[in-house]
């Protein structure tokens, strides 16, 4: 690939930067999508597409730039691919089929800024992993690697449980919402957030890397006040919403 390390540097500094415009930008206007969807964001497309759609560099692109690293057949890179995929293909090719939001659309806008936001994405991570960053195979016996593995897989667990639920309280062709039970929802509201933040926080950790840092702080930063926003939803929608339910962290937040 025609890069640089430090190409590749500024371009994870520009991640960080887009993570605080992020989190400015989504604590005033809260994206337009799910139950927050709003007639006035331009032209739509099928939300289900949608999805399939922002999501795919997260696959595709990821696994072609991943290839073309020096590093791309050592363990360790492949260790880190492979945590990767794990959630990228749930989330890309099988999460948009069990989503029961027949007829729903999203605007084209909410699709186009996310597919954007994963081509930086991919290009920092996978150039990281597999090229400009370095982990031989003393990184296996590292407590890091591990215990972001741990976090990794124990967040996609939550994640993966908690959109299933969601995702069952509708029967097929139902459109509205429900009060979620049970579980982390007797704690929180967006249990599916929490998992999403402790993912990515798990792949900090296991990379030690900058650009696992600014993909971390570019999640937190964009589901963190969406979690705040459907909170406050679920109290204004539902009189009979569970008082001592928080938002996201348990008993904090
Ligand atoms: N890494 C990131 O920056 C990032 C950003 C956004 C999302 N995500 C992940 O993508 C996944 C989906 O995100 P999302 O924002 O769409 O989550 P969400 O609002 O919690 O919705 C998840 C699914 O459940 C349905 N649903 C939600 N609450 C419901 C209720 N009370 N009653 C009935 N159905 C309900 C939704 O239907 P509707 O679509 O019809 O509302 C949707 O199909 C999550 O796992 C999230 O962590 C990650």
């Amino acid at each position: 690939m025609v890069d640089s390390p430090e190409i590749h540097r500024a371009l994870t500094w520009a991640m960080i930067a887009l993570a605080i415009v992020t989190f400015i930008a989504v604590s005033r206007i809260t994206a337009p999508y799910g139950r927050h969807e709003q007639a006035n964001w331009g032209p739509r497309m099928p939300a289900k597409l949608g999805w399939i759609v922002m999501e795919s560099p997260a696959v595709l692109l990821f696994a072609w730039i991943y290839f073309q690293g020096e590093h791309r057949f050592e363990l360790v890179p492949l260790v880190l691919l492979g945590m990767w995929q794990f959630h990228y293909v749930q989330r890309t090719f099988v999460y948009p089929f069990r989503m029961r939001s027949e007829g729903k659309t999203m605007p084209v806008l909410v699709c186009a800024l996310a597919f954007g936001f994963q081509l930086l994405n991919v290009y920092v991570n996978a150039r990281w992993i597999s090229a400009f960053g370095s982990y031989d195979a003393s990184w296996l016996s590292d407590p890091r690697l591990w215990i972001g593995a741990a976090l990794f897989l124990g967040g996609w667990l939550i994640n993966v449980k908690a959109d299933a639920i969601l995702i069952a309280l509708r029967k097929p062709g139902e459109q509205g919402y429900k009060i979620p039970r049970g579980w982390l929802y007797e704690y929180i509201s967006c249990p599916n957030y929490l998992g999403e933040m402790l993912e990515w926080a798990g792949w900090a950790v296991a990379t030690w890397s900058l650009p696992g840092l600014a993909f971390a702080m570019f999640t937190i930063a964009n589901i963190g006040p969406r979690a705040l926003v459907n909170h406050r939803w679920y109290r204004q929608t539902f009189p009979d919403y569970p008082e001592q339910r928080k938002a996201v962290i348990p008993y904090v937040l």
